[in-house]
């Protein structure tokens, strides 16, 4: 995880890994895609699909433990990724032009990280969970 990633952490390791995961992969799609090697861009189109799905459930369900406040609103949060995700996947399928969706899809991942993400977990660092 290099320097300039400190700047994307929340401070819950399984999370900032998972976060630098995802931002690799969307960086390598975009280098792929630099070098017409349209195989793997899709190859690894479909991976970062897997991996946020499985990540943002993660999430939720640490969320949903810690009892935060605004869930339901970082849930939408979480399908507005995931749909703007399977829109690029589907044009990445089907030989589209996607260069302007990659890097909205790289602006979302970093916005959604570093805002929405951080917003979260710092409310959730601030109110530990009081046990029954
Ligand atoms: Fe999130």
């Amino acid at each position: 995880m290099p320097a300039s990633f400190v700047h994307y952490k929340v401070n819950v390791p399984e999370i900032d890994d998972a976060h630098w995961d995802l931002l690799s992969t969307m960086r390598l799609i975009n280098q792929f895609g630099a070098e017409h090697n349209i195989e793997q861009v899709k190859l690894l189109t479909g991976r970062l699909g897997d991996k946020l799905k499985l990540h943002q459930a993660y999430e939720e369900s640490l969320m949903e433990s810690a009892g935060y406040l605004y869930l339901n609103s970082h849930k939408n949060a979480h399908r507005e990724v995931e749909s703007r995700l399977a829109e690029f996947q589907s044009a990445v399928n089907r030989n589209l032009a996607y260069s302007h969706m990659a890097d909205s899809m790289m602006d979302m991942l970093r916005h959604h990280i570093d805002e929405i993400d951080r917003q979260s977990f710092e409310w959730m660092a601030a109110h530990p969970h009081q046990s029954e």
